[in-house]
C-alpha cells in the first residue's frame, strides 16, 4: 500500500495547508489533499488526489491516512474540545497505516493565563499516544492574522513574533519529504523579529488604535496584556528565511485583504 513520498495535507484548503501543499507540489512529490469542501481545494484539481471529508469522520480520515508516508496535520478547532481523546482517536485510525512521519502545525505562545495553551497541548498528548515520528512547529503569529482586523485590545508596543505562512509551508513541506526527524521534536519558526501592532500598523500606513476589551475576546487579549504568557524562545542560532515572500513588505503588498485606513 505504501507509496513512497505520498504527502497526505489535512486542511489543504486553508491558509497554511494550501501553502504547504503547492510547495510539495512545486517539489515534485506525490500529495494527497484533504479538505471538506472539493471547491476550497479547487486549485489542486489534476494535480493532487483530492480527499473531500471531514476529519471527524473516523472511516474517511483512516482511509485517507492509508496511502501517506508523511503527514501534515493540523486539528481542527472542533476536535481540541478534549485533545486526550483526539490524540488517542489519531493513533487508533494511524494504526496498519504507512505512516511514519507527522508534521503537526503547533504554536510560539506555549503558555497563557499559567496554563499550556491548546495546540502545546495537544502536542504532550500527540507525543504520548503516537508511535510516529513527530514534529510540532512552534509557529509565531501568522502575518495572515492582520486581515482579521489592525485595530485590536493588544497593547500598542506589547511585541510578539510574526511570521510569514509561505515561510512556515515551506519548513513544513521539506521536513515531510526529507523525512530528516526522529522521535519527538519541536521546532520554532519564529520569523525574522517581533513586531508591536503600532509598527505593523505603521508599516500599512496607518496609526494603531487599541480597542478595548469586549466579553468575548478579554480572555484572549487580557493575558498579552497583563504579561501573563510565555513565548518560545527564539534560538540564538536563529537564521529566517531570505525569499522575498517571507516579509512583512511581501504580505502588505500582496496578502492583505483588507483597507485600514
Ligand atoms: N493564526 C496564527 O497566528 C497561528 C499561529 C500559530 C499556529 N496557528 C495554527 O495553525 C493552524 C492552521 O492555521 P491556518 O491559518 O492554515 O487555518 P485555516 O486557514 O483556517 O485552515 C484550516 C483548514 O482546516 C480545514 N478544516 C477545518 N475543520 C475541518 C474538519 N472538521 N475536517 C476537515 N478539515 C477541516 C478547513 O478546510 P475546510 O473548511 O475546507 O474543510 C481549513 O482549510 C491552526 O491550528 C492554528 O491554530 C495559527
Amino acid at each position: 500500500m505504501k507509496q513512497k513520498n505520498y504527502i497526505l495535507v489535512l486542511g489543504a484548503g486553508g491558509n497554511i495547508g494550501g501553502k504547504v501543499a503547492q510547495e510539495l507540489l512545486n517539489r515534485g512529490a506525490q500529495v494527497g489533499v484533504m479538505g471538506r469542501s472539493r471547491s476550497r481545494l479547487a486549485q489542486f484539481e489534476g494535480k493532487a488526489e483530492i480527499l473531500e471529508g471531514d476529519f471527524n469522520d473516523d472511516a474517511f480520515l483512516h482511509q485517507a491516512l492509508q496511502k501517506a508516508s508523511s503527514v501534515y496535520l493540523t486539528v481542527p478547532d472542533d476536535a481540541f474540545a478534549d485533545v486526550s481523546t483526539t490524540a488517542q482517536r489519531l493513533a487508533h485510525l494511524l494504526q496498519n497505516t504507512a505512516v511514519t512521519h507527522i508534521v503537526n502545525i503547533s504554536n510560539s505562545i506555549v503558555k497563557k493565563s499559567g496554563k499550556p495553551t491548546k495546540l502545546v497541548a495537544l502536542e504532550e498528548e500527540l507525543n504520548k499516544n503516537l508511535p510516529q515520528h513527530l514534529l510540532h512547529l512552534r509557529c509565531g503569529n501568522f502575518f495572515e492574522n492582520l486581515n482579521w482586523g489592525l485595530h485590536t485590545p493588544y497593547l500598542p508596543n506589547l511585541k510578539l513574533p510574526y511570521i510569514s505562512s509561505y515561510e512556515v509551508a515551506c519548513i513544513a513541506a521539506q521536513h515531510l519529504q526529507q523525512q530528516g526527524f526522529t522521535g519527538k521534536q519541536v521546532e520554532a519558526i519564529l520569523g525574522e523579529r517581533d513586531y508591536s501592532m503600532a509598527e505593523l500598523a505603521a508599516a500599512a500606513g496607518v496609526t494603531y488604535q487599541q480597542l478595548p476589551y469586549t466579553p468575548e475576546n478579554s480572555h484572549f487579549y487580557k493575558p498579552f496584556n497583563d504579561g501573563d504568557f510565555e513565548v518560545e524562545p527564539r534560538p540564538e542560532n536563529y537564521k529566517p528565511g531570505t525569499d522575498k515572500r517571507f516579509s512583512l513588505e511581501y504580505f502588505l503588498k500582496h496578502d492583505l485583504q483588507v483597507s485600514f485606513v
